[in-house]
């Protein structure tokens, strides 16, 4: 009998989760619950609706109907939406936390707090505001180096860093304010400089099993300039380090998920069952912690995912039924470098329903579709983050001229960042590093 997965989402992230499933040894139907036509992911399917995801109603239903038997939730939305618990209610296991421990991803403020209740290092100096009362001191204690963030999902959008998004304490109160007349909590943070770095795990409520360490950009443009986006493209390196960081860097970062992750069974008495996705910085002082996301990173996703050796749905089990322990949990000592097109004018006008063409691309394997739909037959961009592309070779060099090639294959009025994963940029990160220790 085959196993019935429900993969919640349709993006790029998405569309290599299925890829990942597709691969197992296993007999497996998958089901997938969209929010846009992802032809690459209808195509493994045996069942691609698109219907609102967000609903757990929708979702808990279509799932008992076809006898699901594990559901594996791509995007944060769901997630703090309570899709999780529902799915479990009626006895369907999840790869993806409840809606109270997805508050890692879902409130900064909680986060924050948590970190500090266990004394889990790497938090920055921060305090919750509701109101104006004690921000402008606070902004004085921080000084140049402050952060503001709305405290809840944005979609990147609701964090203001100093000397990017805010050029004064002046424009740092009026964006409180802001937050305040609409009622919005929010936190004033530390600003930390460096390097970023994604740091994913597989977490089945004790036991983690990492990921190799990924670095992804979020400016629009090359040299990291312009608007911030949802990530441009990412790469991993060999020896699933990153060219800038050193062994004691990598070694902390799975300290601080794994006292995260147990701080959050001792805080609600269950454990986190899912993709627990620390985003850090490498700093003069050493890792510091940035963020939590509940889920893969898109486009980290791709880069992981497309060397993982281990059978995906063996790790589905590991994570739902606790059994990661006793699972040996591989990757390919390869590097990757993953590349998106996005519509021209992304991300803040971009264009829409514009005819694209992906044909060229003969190695369907490197290929990922996100935000497209199928419009009178033909492949059309639908707004957002529209198709990656993602090589992989024996070094980052060789994995970016593979997603190079193959991502200029692509027609229509799209455009990508170059720079991503060249040696120009990597040099960069590393003398900026250099310079900080
Ligand atoms: P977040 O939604 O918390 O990931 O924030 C979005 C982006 O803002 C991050 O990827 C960082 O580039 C930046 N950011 C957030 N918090 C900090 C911080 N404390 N110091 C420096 N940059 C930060
Ligand atoms: N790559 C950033 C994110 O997935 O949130």
């Amino acid at each position: 009998m085959s196993d019935k997965i429900l993969v919640i989402g349709s993006g790029a992230r998405e569309h290599s989760i299925v890829k990942a499933i597709e691969r197992s040894s296993r007999e497996v139907d998958v089901f997938c619950i969209a929010s846009n036509m992802n032809p690459g992911i209808a195509n493994l399917c045996t069942e691609f609706i698109i219907d609102d995801f967000n609903n757990p109603k929708v979702v808990s239903r279509y799932a008992n109907e076809n006898d699901v038997s594990i559901g594996v939730i791509g995007p944060e939305n769901p997630l703090s939406k309570g899709i999780a618990d529902t799915l479990w209610d009626t006895k369907i296991k999840v790869v993806g936390p409840k809606k109270h421990l997805a508050q890692i991803e879902t409130s900064k403020a909680f986060t924050r707090n948590l970190l500090k209740k266990y004394k889990i290092p790497g938090g920055p100096k921060y305090k919750v505001f509701n109101s104006i009362s004690g921000v402008k001191d606070f902004l004085k204690e921080l000084g140049e180096n402050y952060v503001v963030k709305f405290d809840g999902l944005a979609g990147g959008k609701g964090v203001k860093v100093a000397g990017d998004h805010l050029s004064s304490h002046s424009e740092a109160l009026e964006y409180c304010k802001e937050l305040i007349s609409k009622k919005q909590e929010f936190v004033i943070e530390e600003k930390f400089i460096g390097q970023e770095f994604s740091l994913m795990s597989f977490c089945d409520g004790d036991t983690l099993k990492h990921m190799p360490a990924v670095q992804d950009h979020k400016r629009a443009y090359e040299n990291d300039k312009g608007p911030n986006t949802g990530g441009m493209g990412t790469y991993s390196d060999t020896g699933h380090s990153l060219p800038f960081l050193q062994k004691k860097d990598i070694e902390d970062a799975y300290k601080i998920n794994q006292a995260t992750a147990e701080a959050l069974k001792n805080e609600f008495k269950e454990g986190y069952k899912g993709i627990l996705y620390g985003g850090f910085m490498a700093t003069e002082e050493g890792v510091k912690l940035i963020e939590y996301n509940a889920r893969f990173g898109d486009p980290e996703a791709m880069n992981v995912l497309s060397i993982l050796e281990t059978d995906f749905m063996d790790i589905c089990d590991g994570i739902t039924m606790g059994k990661l322990e006793e699972l040996d949990v591989t990757f390919k000592n390869k590097a990757t470098v993953c590349k998106y097109a996005v519509p021209e004018g992304y991300p803040d006008n971009p264009v829409k329903g514009e005819i694209i063409d992906v044909s060229k691309i003969e190695n369907e394997d490197l290929l990922f579709y996100a935000s497209v739909d199928i419009k009178n037959g033909v492949l059309i961009e639908s707004g957002s983050r529209t198709v990656a592309v993602v090589g992989v070779d024996d070094t980052i060099e060789k994995a970016e001229k593979i997603a190079e090639k193959e991502i200029s294959k692509i027609q229509g009025p799209l455009f990508h960042r170059k720079d991503i994963g060249t040696n120009t940029l990597i040099q960069k990160r590393i003398k900026h590093m250099e310079s900080l220790r």
